[in-house]
């Protein structure tokens, strides 16, 4: 440990305390990688401040002496976006996990950024609201902002920018910002809080996050429709998506995804391509959706439709979809594994999902297709032995899998963010608007130590 990396670990220690301030090797050991193990980097320091003004002093501390600063929440990331390339702080955010203000009557709530969404949601329930984006992995409110987190419900309820009413940010001076207000519209000043809304904490530190909420629907009803290939699977969400049915959730798992879960979950679902829908809203108007559904499903091909209105039922299909990462790594022990996360335009879902399974196979490698599929956006997660070759070839799957996605007119990313395995698309997707979005981060954090490394590539010679 060098002499200023000691020193900020002394006055870190005056700050917040040792029970707050942690170099011990566990600790250091939990923060050098999210849920993929590439690349895993020892932090020098972890802090787990309580407070904005926490945030704002540990910020003036690191920035005095140029370390460097990697925010973390859930930790659930899986592009590495909490690998602190540059040692330093990892600065822990999940035990600022108050919910500070909760108004029903203005749809809103204000929470500390470790404030977990399953969390929210189990304390607004009773007033019959809910906050819907809903990605799995108990992320935190400041992890989803910071990577403008989307999922399972997005199809029918949009993103996570979409629910940002408001942000505190403090900046890489140690400076505490409000962007945005408490009003459902506005069109005042520059959407900076929009800038910050998947800037995965290149850009400041969110300290607080007010977020708009909806009304729980009165009913729901989820389907469960096989398919005999991907193919007929996916002309059916195309053909159910440009029906304009607002499905609440379409979800598609291939055969090995049902395996997977089946074996991880003890559930029984049929091991074919399978879309998973949910409905929300009154009885009759989801009973005309699933009606609806069924018939586009059964033109298209599919073994059958098997719809449900029971709750515990919906639940369980839902817990088996969100454990899905979960099924697979317990599937392929001692295995590495990549996960793709592209999406493309409704019209091009069926050529890229159907690209990305050959690839895989001609490969031989081991993959699973899952996908958000009603927005176009799909995961193939590829597992391989820890050998260069097999790693290789891995790779180049992964990679023909986003460069097809661009060249169709898609992103290198639907949900899950730049981080580090995403910044080589950069220049292909954002061609020159790359120069202005590199002023921004000078002008934001002129000396580069706010999680430095991460979304956007290095500037080239
Ligand atoms: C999912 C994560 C991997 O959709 O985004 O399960
Ligand atoms: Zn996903």
């Amino acid at each position: 440990m060098s002499d200023s990396t000691s020193e900020l670990v002394s006055d870190l220690t005056s700050l917040l305390g040792p029970e707050r301030t942690s170099t011990s090797r566990a600790v250091l050991e939990g923060h050098s990688h999210g849920e993929s193990f590439d690349g895993a980097v020892l932090p020098d320091v972890v802090v787990f401040p309580r407070s904005t003004q926490e945030v704002a002093r540990v910020v003036e501390l690191a920035s005095a002496r140029g370390i460097a600063i990697t925010p973390v929440g859930a930790n659930s990331s899986l592009e590495g976006h909490t690998v602190p390339v540059r040692g330093g702080i990892s600065l822990d955010l999940s035990r600022m996990n108050r919910i500070v203000e909760f108004r029903a009557e203005d749809l809103l709530a204000r929470v500390e950024p470790g404030v977990t969404y399953p969390q929210l949601n189990d304390f607004v329930r009773r007033s019959g609201l809910f906050f819907p984006v809903d990605p799995g992995a108990h992320a935190t409110l400041g992890g989803m902002v910071s990577t403008n987190a989307s999922g399972t419900a997005a199809v029918r309820y949009g993103v996570t920018a979409n629910y940002v009413m408001a942000l505190e940010v403090v900046l890489a001076s140690g400076g505490v910002v409000r962007l945005g207000t408490e009003a459902r519209k506005s069109s005042s000043g520059y959407n900076l809080k929009a800038l910050f809304c998947g800037a995965e904490g290149t850009l400041g530190i969110i300290t607080e996050v007010t977020v708009r909420l909806v009304g729980l629907p009165e009913a729901a009803s989820a389907a469960r429709v096989p398919f005999p290939d991907v193919a007929t699977a996916t002309a059916f969400v195309t053909a159910l998506i440009q029906a304009g049915v607002p499905v609440a959730r379409c979800e598609l798992l291939d055969p090995a995804s049902m395996v997977a879960v089946n074996r991880h979950k003890g559930t029984d679902y049929p091991e074919e391509t399978t879309i998973f829908l949910e409905f929300h809203g009154n009885p009759a108007g989801i009973a005309a959706e699933a009606e609806l559904a069924r018939t586009l499903g059964l033109d298209a091909g599919a073994l059958s439709f098997e719809s449900s209105s029971d709750a515990a039922e919906r639940a369980r299909i839902w817990d088996a979809r969100h454990s899905h990462f979960y099924a697979m790594v317990a599937a392929n022990p001692g295995k590495r594994n990549i996960v793709t996360d592209v999406c493309v335009p409704i019209s091009r879902l069926a050529g890229s999902v159907n690209g990305a399974l050959a690839a895989c196979t001609e490969a031989g490698l081991t993959g699973y297709l899952i996908g958000h599929v009603g927005d176009g956006n799909f995961h193939m997660t590829i597992f391989f032995d820890d050998a260069p070759e097999e790693r290789a070839r891995a790779e180049a799957v992964a990679h023909g899998i986003v460069e097809r996605a661009l060249e169709v007119g898609g992103t290198a990313t639907g949900e899950h963010g730049v981080g580090l395995r995403k910044l080589g698309y950069m220049a292909a997707e954002h061609g020159n608007s790359l120069a202005a979005m590199r002023e921004i981060k000078r002008l934001l954090d002129p000396f580069g130590i706010m999680n430095p490394g991460k979304k956007l590539p290095e500037a080239g010679p």
